[in-house]
């Protein structure tokens, strides 16, 4: 038998997920606790909360993810664990299982970095080929990541304030949806025009980095402005204006950088890879550019998993990366 397995764990926010992947890129188990219900009622992530939840449900997703791979421990190549960034309660559940299991029957341990994982999710879709460029959009990051090899990772921007998830989740809560907000506004806005004019950050000319946070506050005026003049505002309207002002942004820096940095494939990557608007508007400009690939992978591996972990960790093992039994859980580790 010379198939190669290796486990992912992943806890670095409200998921407690494990998963095992054949050969680098073919998923033989992948198991996902959301905790979405428990934190719904207090608009937001709770730390201490999804500790607690990641402490209990961690040993029973270990497990169900080795019965539906249907192999032993002793067949594990690599525990490879996230090692941050994310909350420390709740990524050291985590490294502390990968431990445990790599103590207990001798198996090498590699840490991951969260933001690796998502743009390695990818690689479960299609052969990665560099040089290539990762969009990364979750409810944390913003960025766009060079990348020239496999484990390389250059940011050549980022977000100066909200994430663009962050900023999805926070004028969601203004229009009183639950929380996470960022699938309803996609809902809501496929039923919207973009009627409504709010700004668009570009920064400085030639800049990649990206900003939310004035288009949030504006969002949030339109709102008490509406409110205070008794005028109405279609919800549909806000969430398609709001949406449309993000994609165009987040879609003309892609394309500019795709054609500066000459790459051979874009991929997309993080929670925010999940919405309807931004996926068909970077499909309908990629057919534009056909010397590019465009990669998008399936709405269950955009949102956190540990597939895309043990996908990134399998990488890692090959170049010979390992992690000791020193390795401690990194809430600001840096990709
Ligand atoms: O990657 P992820 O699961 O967790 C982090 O690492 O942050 O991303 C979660 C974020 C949340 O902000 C959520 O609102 C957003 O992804 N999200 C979406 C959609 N689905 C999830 N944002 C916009 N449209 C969606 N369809
Ligand atoms: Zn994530």
């Amino acid at each position: 038998k010379n198939d190669q397995w290796i486990m992912g764990i992943e806890t670095s926010c409200d998921e407690t997920a494990v998963a095992i992947i054949k050969n680098g890129r073919e998923i033989a188990a992948n198991i996902v606790a959301s905790q979405i219900e428990s934190h719904k009622r207090f608009g937001g992530v709770v730390p201490e909360i999804a500790s607690r939840h990641h402490v209990e449900q961690i040993t029973i997703v270990l497990e169900e993810a080795m019965k539906q791979a249907d192999i032993n421990y002793t067949d594990l190549s690599a525990i490879t664990v996230t090692e941050g960034p994310g909350l420390v309660g709740a990524l050291l559940v985590g490294v502390n299982a990968a431990k445990a299991v790599a103590f207990a029957h001798g198996i090498p341990l590699v840490g991951v970095h969260h933001i690796a994982g998502h743009i390695y999710a990818n690689r479960l879709v299609s052969e990665m080929e560099f040089p290539l460029l990762a969009l990364v959009v979750s409810g944390g990051h913003t960025e766009l990541v060079y990348m020239k090899e496999h484990g390389h990772f250059e940011v050549i921007g980022e977000t100066r304030d909200d994430a663009a998830g962050e900023a999805y989740d926070k004028v969601a809560r203004t229009l009183n949806l639950p929380y996470p907000g960022g699938p309803h506004i996609d809902r809501l806005a496929q039923d919207g025009e973009p009627s409504i004019p709010l700004p668009r950050a570009w920064l400085e000319e030639g800049s990649y980095d990206f900003s939310f946070s004035g288009l949030k506050s504006a969002v949030i005026n339109t709102v008490h402005n509406a409110e205070q003049r008794g005028e109405q505002i279609k919800p549909e309207d806000l969430a398609a204006s709001f949406q449309q002002s993000v994609i165009d942004v987040l879609v003309t820096k892609t394309i500019k950088a795709t054609q500066e940095y000459k790459v051979k494939q874009v991929l997309l990557a993080g929670g925010v890879a999940a919405n309807k608007g931004l996926r068909s508007a970077l499909q309908e400009e990629f057919v534009k550019l056909p010397e590019c690939e465009l990669i998008i992978p399936p709405i269950t591996l955009c949102t956190d998993n540990a597939a895309m972990i043990a996908t990134a960790g399998s990488v890692l093992f090959e170049k010979g990366v390992r992690s000791t039994m020193a390795m401690n859980a990194n809430p600001g580790l840096d990709i």
